[in-house]
């Protein structure tokens, strides 16, 4: 038997945040990140403790959820956790043998496997515990041809802009405590029976650079990868021990989506006001060098900030935005890949590197 044979997993199938403000939230993603409305649960379809809209894109597709009372587990986690990933959903062809074999391989059960349904036909889900306080629910949607689930209307938005030209979920990075990688690549290795990707990259040198420690976990087609950092002493005050602060635990530290133009993508995500971390000049120095030859002009990177790596199976264009909400904690990426399989490594080193040469000219090294 191979790897992942008893779990197999046909792809994502939603994530779902829950929030302090689902209707604030949603036009957010709608109007700044390109989103199209499509359906909506909440009191006036019978949901009395919550509201959900949920949002497409390519083939991503987004759940905001928000509590209407104070007990809501909804309001709770977005008090505790602020704005963040509750949901990592997988679809999945028998949510009943997923959910038994990841409660049997030692996975926390969270929803018992349930048949939901309406006149669209029905979904089975069930879900499990992963790290802090998100769950994997596994979504069989086989038999039901309805907009989202039993339970939603369709619903379009509100004088939408627009797609951006996002794609897929390339892969959702887990932040764990310091000394926890490991367990939770264990738990992926046994409950999912995914591997670790080995991914090309001088370890000691991105770790020295990044202040983290990164194993990623990958399905056996590779579809859904998980990375998952813990802290590590660096040159810098680790990002992941601010994280766990803020997010009061582990939990989701970002969503990477792709794009085939990523030039094309991230001047309409600017155009709409999502704001990008910044490059240092200097890094557009050396790119070209070490990325070597690419389809796309390194003007338009140095123009846009977007940042280039290559590995041994091609190279990638990568850019992260500003955090999507106040505490320093959930983020995106935009990545488009030709070729390379690897995470962008190489821009750990290269990034610390740029700055330096700036803190040079300053005179302040
Ligand atoms: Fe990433």
């Amino acid at each position: 038997m191979t790897a992942g044979d008893f779990m197999p997993l046909d792809g994502w199938d939603h994530i779902e945040l829950w929030v302090g403000n689902a209707k604030q939230a949603a036009y957010f993603y709608e109007h700044a990140f390109g989103f199209r409305r499509i359906a909506y649960a909440g009191p006036e379809t019978g949901v009395r403790d919550r509201a959900s809209y949920v949002l497409e894109q390519g083939d991503v597709r987004f759940v905001l959820s928000s509590g209407l009372r104070r007990e809501s587990p909804v309001g709770e986690f977005a008090c505790l956790h602020g704005d963040g990933v509750k949901d990592i959903a997988l679809r999945v062809p028998d949510a009943r043998a997923a959910y038994r074999e990841a409660v049997q391989r030692g996975a926390r059960g969270v929803a018992e496997p349930h048949w939901s349904e309406d006149e669209h036909g029905r979904v089975e889900l069930a879900s499990i515990a992963t790290y802090g306080d998100v769950v994997h629910t596994f979504v069989n949607r086989g038999e039901y041809e309805g907009v989202y689930l039993p339970g939603y209307v369709a619903q379009s938005s509100n004088g939408a802009d627009g797609g951006v030209g996002l794609v897929t979920i390339d892969h959702v990075v887990g932040n764990v405590e310091l000394g926890r990688m490991e367990h939770w690549v264990d738990f992926y290795e046994r409950v999912f029976g995914m591997t670790e990707m080995i991914h090309f990259s001088d370890e000691d040198i991105s770790t020295e650079y990044s202040a983290l420690m990164s194993k990623v976990m990958t399905d056996g087609q590779g579809k859904i990868k998980f990375p998952i950092n813990e802290p590590a002493e660096g040159k810098r005050k680790s990002q992941i021990e601010e994280y766990l602060e803020y997010n009061h635990g582990p939990g989701v530290q970002h969503i990477a989506l792709t794009t085939e133009n990523i030039v094309e993508t991230v001047e309409a995500l600017q155009r709409r006001g999502v704001i990008f971390l910044n490059t240092p000049e200097a890094y557009y120095e050396e790119v070209p060098e070490r990325v070597g030859e690419i389809a796309e002009s390194y003007e338009d990177l140095r123009r846009l900030r977007i940042l280039a790596d290559r590995d041994d199976d091609g190279y990638l264009l990568q850019i992260f935005t500003k955090t999507a909400q106040d505490r320093p904690t959930l983020f995106f990426e935009v990545i488009e890949r030709h070729g390379a399989r690897g995470f962008g490594d190489g821009n750990f080193k290269a990034l610390f590197e740029a700055i330096e040469r700036e803190q040079a000219l300053r005179g302040n090294l």
